[in-house]
């Protein structure tokens, strides 16, 4: 008998488990918690007093594990992010919609992160479940959709303003630049999830630029409209950190959003990423 307990988080996406030794994971363990990300998009685990090499290990379980061509990783573990806010500064990393990494050719499949230092309160991350966002378009947008091709790339997101001093390595996050910044991929508005078979829409506000084929102003209409339907918050879900708590999220059926709202408070999270498939 399993001692795994789900308990769903909204209607839309996430569930929390309980029951779970990251540390000492079974075959079924593994099996029920990748059948949960499957089924919930995003899972959390709590409780989790664990070395970053069973996290790493954690990660391994799902796929290769990336290392960042900008974001520095740990330089002992490069495939290692350590995201930390101290106090007194701004959240920046990851504070926008997104899913990550879809200015990849194959966009990262799942991350995880997992909490050191939590701020009394602040600093939840947001997620939206992008199956329902595309089940809930019309029947005349999907058929639009379901053709179309967009631009995506890290250009816009890696160059705004504040982003110099993490190249000049003068911040908590460092950045290494990369000419592949400027690279331009093409991925299907709608993709469909190759483990689920379910459709899901994969535009994200941080990193896709226009329809492919399109200008950047004719793209922006139907662009920005489909950004803020995809995040509605009734598709959203809200996860709460504690120390030592583990997020796992599908990015090929999630989007994700870290709030910037704990100013006054240190908060350090490690991510591991892993590696993808080219949507289809
Ligand atoms: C991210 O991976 O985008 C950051 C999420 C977070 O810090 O909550």
């Amino acid at each position: 008998m399993s001692k795994i307990a789900l308990t769903p988080l909204t209607g839309s996406c996430g569930a929390e488990l309980s029951g779970v030794d990251l540390a000492h994971l079974s075959d079924e363990d593994f099996a029920q918690i990748h059948q949960a990300w499957l089924d919930y998009g995003a899972v959390f685990i709590r409780d989790q007093d664990i070395e970053l090499e069973t996290l790493v290990a954690f990660g391994k379980r799902f796929g290769n594990l990336e290392v960042h061509p900008i974001v520095d990783g740990l330089s002992d573990a490069p495939e290692i992010t350590r995201v930390l806010k101290p106090a007194g500064e701004s959240a920046s990393f990851g504070t926008g919609w997104h899913s990550d990494n879809t200015f990849f050719e194959k966009p990262s499949m799942g991350s995880v992160l997992y909490g050191k230092t939590i701020p009394p309160y602040g600093g939840d991350t947001l997620f939206a479940n992008q199956y329902r966002a595309y089940e809930t378009l019309s029947d005349g947008l999907k058929h639009t959709l379901d053709g179309m091709m967009a631009v995506h790339s890290a250009s816009h997101a890696y160059t705004v303003a504040g982003t110099q001093e993490k190249y000049d390595k003068k911040t908590a996050i460092t950045y290494t630049w990369s000419d592949s910044i400027m690279d331009e991929v093409i991925h299907p508005v709608v993709r469909t999830h190759p483990e689920t078979g379910r459709k899901a829409l994969f535009v994200n506000d941080m990193f896709t630029l226009r329809f492919d084929g399109m200008s950047k102003e004719d793209s922006q209409p139907l662009l920005q409209y489909l950004f803020h339907h995809c995040v509605k918050p009734d598709f959203c879900c809200r996860f709460r950190w504690s120390e030592n708590a583990v997020a796992l999220w599908d990015n090929r059926a999630v989007q994700h959003y870290a709030t910037d709202d704990y100013q006054a408070f240190e908060r350090l999270m490690y991510r591991v990423t892993i590696e993808g498939d080219k949507p289809a």
